[in-house]
């Protein structure tokens, strides 16, 4: 697979009709001079006066916004996830100082924000959203990190010029039609010693068995398998991983997904059945995740 000419033709991705205002304000803005604090909210701040007005006008042109949140000197963007919740989950188990690192499916950028405090020795994320893209660009402007994005996603991971002794794949596995040949192509895009942290939804049970929803989960429209927990560990078993340990699981709450100023359309809240908040509209379980650590 020649990746240059997927990320040549992806390029033409930013000239679409609803990408290009977003390139437009990325090229206006300024060169301001900026630091920034990596807390829950990944915060740009500034001693210089700056038009605040035309700052949050240039914020809502990205919406909508999923995952953060950010505050950009005044402007507060309120995400419709906390990914603070999930960073703070995973964070206890990891250290990346000096590592090279993906994070597979990165959205916006916002974990590899937060993951520049471990100081990295390279940090990827592949996302082939030019969408969220823009959003990354948007706010690595004011950060100015060397974080590298490529419009890539998963299936080319294998393929990408360097291996990792880190990758992250959070909130892929269950968009993936097969859960094994991706699990596959994290772990050869693995060093000897990698580390994958990798979490999906998850259904509850002792037996190796998965839900493939009819046509949306919790009004996800794209779901492929909803696994148990012994089914997950089948799974990167036969992908070939040597060791699978559960680190967490979790229910999401309405706290840490929900509808926001930065979102159009629904959130979390809205994706469950009225009369019954363990459900989905669809009648499954309500979404809980499993966050795995795996080892080849
Ligand atoms: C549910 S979000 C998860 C975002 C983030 N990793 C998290 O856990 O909060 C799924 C992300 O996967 C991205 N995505 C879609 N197709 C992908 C692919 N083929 N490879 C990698 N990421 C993909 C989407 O653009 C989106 O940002």
């Amino acid at each position: 697979m020649n990746l240059d000419e997927i990320r040549k033709d992806r390029e033409k991705w930013l000239n679409w009709k609803n990408i290009k205002p977003l390139r437009d304000v990325i090229d206006s803005l300024e060169d301001v001079d900026c630091a920034y604090t990596l807390g829950d909210v990944v915060e740009i701040n500034s001693k210089d006066t700056l038009d605040q007005k035309k700052i949050e006008d240039n914020a809502k042109v990205f919406m909508p916004w999923r995952k953060g949140p950010f505050k950009v000197f005044d402007t507060y963007i309120d995400t419709e996830w906390l990914s603070y919740k999930k960073y703070n989950l995973l964070k206890k188990y990891f250290n990346l100082e000096n590592k090279t690192v993906a994070d597979v499916g990165c959205n916006n950028g916002y974990y590899m924000f937060k993951m520049l405090e471990d100081k990295p020795k390279k940090l990827v994320g592949f996302d082939p959203s030019a969408l969220y893209k823009s959003q990354f660009d948007f706010i690595n402007h004011y950060i100015k990190s060397d974080i590298e994005y490529e419009l890539l996603g998963v299936e080319h991971l294998e393929f990408y010029e360097h291996k990792f002794d880190v990758i992250f794949c959070l909130g892929v596995l269950y968009h993936r039609s097969d859960p094994i040949s991706m699990l596959k192509s994290l772990k050869k895009s693995l060093e000897n010693d990698g580390i994958v942290y990798l979490d999906t939804f998850m259904i509850d049970g002792d037996e190796p068995f998965a839900l493939c929803p009819e046509s949306s989960y919790s009004k996800i429209p794209n779901i492929s398998f909803v696994p148990t927990i012994p089914a997950l560990k089948n799974w990167c078993l036969k992908a070939g991983f040597k060791e699978f340990e559960v680190l967490e699981t979790s229910v999401t709450t309405i706290e840490e997904q929900r509808k926001s100023d930065w979102i159009e359309g629904q959130s979390l809240d809205d994706f469950l059945d009225p009369n019954d908040k363990t459900k989905t509209v669809e009648g499954y379980d309500a979404p809980k995740r499993v966050y795995v650590r795996l080892k080849r």
